[in-house]
């Protein structure tokens, strides 16, 4: 009881609401979502995305989010309250937040160099910046930007800094966007970012590409969202996490409606993966009339986006030191940020002058792989089979306002559809690289 009343909290829904859209919205959003519809289908691949992330997204949402508000405490500590008894489970979970967030820093400092880059009028090449040291000077800054962020608090730090930024994120959003349907290329881009090919439904590569996309996007199986909800008080969970995921959707459409305008008004190729951030939008830039200004204020938006993310990643690891250990917050944040930076060291040297790899890939890509596809999955089906298998079935129902036919549909979806999914894709991945 003690212990609960010195607990954070949010300082209002308001403020739980922003973070959460903080963390939702991300790289995943602004460059991943754009070239995954622009490769799978077009608009019709908004068919199956729809449906992962009402369907699927959603409820692994709401069921972090009420693990966390009704245990009142992170992922360690839930996971124990629940099981009665403490498992690997829950550390598995937090360890893959920080293995995730070790390589989204990456790709963030790279975000934080372009921006700046571009705001003092002098772009880079990309394969000149990673053939450089820079990238690691650029890891340190972004990475202390998060840490700082997350020593500040839940209040001071992580809800404050998402009041700043998504607004103004929201706004050059909305800005680029409609520049970008000014120019010659308007039709041509939107032509193939949205014109559905249905053919393509057919296609379960684009169904299990729907399901991954959806879970990174919406920031769940990982435990951040769970960690969210544990500073958070009364308020209707349906609700508040409905607007996160839509919210979360419209900024990933606006995205490519500012992406694809200006590549084909290059009369560029629309190119996908690291390619299309991190070569093709720079040359779109370097060509256009007010190009520097425009590249600046699209790595700042995405800056921002990554920044709130990176930071609820490093959440999860520091709230669970916080709670299982009874570390204080500047000492959790402290030896976890130490240990991610370490481990995120050779992602970070993996794209400069040293090339480092393992078994010929870079660790950045295997990062990604083995911990962003393959660890997220596994992630969500622990947080599926723990909350939806083990936790008492009226608690979860206290916590979603009853147990009508609504949280009854609910709950099989938690226990029996999501896990399901979780799964087959899972399996999916593992299959596409073996074969
Ligand atoms: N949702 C973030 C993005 O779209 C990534 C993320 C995944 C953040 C999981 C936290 C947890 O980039």
């Amino acid at each position: 009881m003690t212990e609960d009343m010195g607990r954070e909290r949010w300082s209002s829904t308001l403020g739980f609401i922003i973070a959460s859209i903080g963390s939702a919205v991300g790289i995943g959003n602004i460059w991943r979502f754009p070239y995954i519809v622009g490769a799978n289908g077009g608009g019709a691949f908004l068919i199956p995305y729809l449906i992962s992330v009402f369907l699927f997204g959603l409820p692994l949402m709401l069921l972090e989010f009420t693990i966390g508000r009704s245990t009142k405490t992170s992922v360690i500590t839930a996971f124990q309250s629940i099981l009665g008894r403490s498992s690997l489970a829950g550390l598995a979970v937090v360890a893959i937040a920080g293995l995730v967030l070790s390589y989204y820093l990456v790709i963030t400092s790279w975000v934080l160099a372009y921006a700046l880059f571009f705001a003092l009028n002098s772009p880079v090449d990309f394969h000149v910046f990673t053939g450089s040291y820079f990238p690691l000077i650029f890891f340190f800054f972004a990475g202390m930007a998060v840490f700082l962020t997350v020593r500040s608090g839940v209040r001071e730090g992580i809800e404050m800094i998402s009041r700043v930024l998504i607004p103004v994120l929201v706004v050059i959003l909305i800005a680029l966007v409609a520049f970008a349907l000014t120019q010659t290329g308007a039709a041509a881009g939107i032509e193939f970012y949205l014109s559905p090919d249905y053919s393509k439904l057919t296609d379960p590569g684009v169904w299990t590409a729907a399901f991954g996309q959806a879970f990174f996007s919406l920031s769940v199986g990982m435990g951040v969202m769970l960690t969210y909800g544990s500073y958070l008080e009364g308020g209707a969970l349906f609700r508040n996490a409905s607007i996160i995921v839509v919210a979360d959707m419209l900024i990933a459409i606006l995205a490519g409606l500012a992406i694809f305008p200006l590549v084909f008004t290059a009369g560029l190729d629309p190119a996908t993966g690291v390619n299309l951030t991190f070569i093709t939008l720079p040359a779109v830039f370097v060509d256009m009339r007010f190009g520097m200004i425009l590249g600046a204020l699209f790595f700042a938006m995405l800056f921002a986006a990554a920044l709130t993310s990176a930071v609820s990643m490093l959440e999860v690891p520091v709230a669970a030191m916080m709670d299982s250990r009874g570390y204080s917050r500047k000492r959790a944040t402290l030896l976890v940020f130490g240990v991610i930076m370490l481990i995120g060291l050779p992602s970070a040297l993996s794209y400069t002058a040293l090339d480092l790899r393992l078994l010929g890939i870079r660790f950045l890509d295997l990062g990604d792989y083995l911990f962003g596809t393959i660890g997220l999955i596994v992630a969500g089906l622990i947080i599926c089979i723990v909350g939806g298998w083990y936790m008492d079935r009226n608690r979860i129902c206290d916590e979603i306002g009853g147990c009508g036919w609504q949280q009854k549909i609910y709950i099989v979806l938690i226990r029996y559809v999501v896990p399901a999914i979780l799964l087959i894709t899972l399996i999916a991945n593992l299959f596409q690289v073996g074969g």
